[in-house]
């Protein structure tokens, strides 16, 4: 999520997703995003509400040394929260925000950006609080979110990167299908230090693949 803006939604439409073979681009997610679930979690749009457990969840050490500052205060991710909300409307970006089974409130996000108009070729990125990590949380998730890019949004190539040194990061992207690119030299500005970061992508082609069973069904 090295490269993804954290910056500043709360229109929520309950759309039927069905699991996509083809892609069906639609633009009703620019009104509000789908609330998608699958086994013990939910994502949906992000609330204002959701700042405070987002604040606690997502400035933690473990959490936030990899990516782009995120807002220090509850004030600075409403701000985040609205920015959001009107880039989506405005066709350019979707914010998930994970909500477990049985909470209420978001414990992180998974982001997508245009990378050109209309979405051809994007970015992802997500954060999750660290007392989720390893729950199976992150990849129940990320399968929403891919199939939402290449189903929904029309993604043609979707790309992420992550700091060498950020070996959660890169875990979870090779094991959602994400192929290696290369090595970005010092391409990301951390505490005053460059880092090197693998660039890594999915292609709709590889993601329409059969996969095994999934064990994930979408509401
Ligand atoms: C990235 C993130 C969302 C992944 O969620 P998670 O619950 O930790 O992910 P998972 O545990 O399901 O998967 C991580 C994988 O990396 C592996 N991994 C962990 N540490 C690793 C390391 N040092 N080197 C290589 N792989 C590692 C894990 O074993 C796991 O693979 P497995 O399930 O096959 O065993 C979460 O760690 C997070 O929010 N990190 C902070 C923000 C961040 O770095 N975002 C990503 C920017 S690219």
């Amino acid at each position: 999520m090295e490269k993804m803006p954290f910056r500043e939604s709360m229109m929520t439409t309950e759309l039927s997703v069905s699991t996509m073979t083809a892609p069906v681009v639609s633009s009703d997610w620019k009104k509000g995003l789908p609330v998608l679930s699958a086994g013990t979690v939910t994502l949906r749009e992000m609330r204002l509400s959701d700042a405070p457990s987002l604040l606690v969840m997502l400035t933690t050490e473990e959490v936030a040394r990899f990516i782009s500052p995120p807002p220090t205060t509850i004030a600075g991710f409403e701000r985040f929260i609205m920015w959001a909300n009107a880039e989506r409307q405005a066709g350019r970006y979707a914010c998930f925000a994970v909500v477990p089974k049985g909470m209420d409130t978001a414990i992180g996000i998974f982001q997508v950006r245009q990378l050109e108009p209309g979405f051809a070729s994007a970015e992802w990125g997500f954060a999750i609080g660290s007392a989720f990590w390893g729950t199976g949380l992150f990849t129940s998730s990320a399968q929403l979110v891919l199939d939402f890019a290449f189903g929904t949004l029309g993604v043609h190539r979707l790309e992420a990167r992550a700091a060498v040194r950020n070996g959660r990061g890169n875990g979870a992207l090779r094991k959602m299908g994400a192929v290696c690119e290369g090595l970005l030299r010092r391409s990301f500005l951390r505490n005053g230090e460059y880092l090197d970061q693998h660039l890594w992508s999915i292609l709709d082609i590889d993601w329409r693949q059969p996969r095994p069973t999934s064990k994930f069904t979408i509401n």
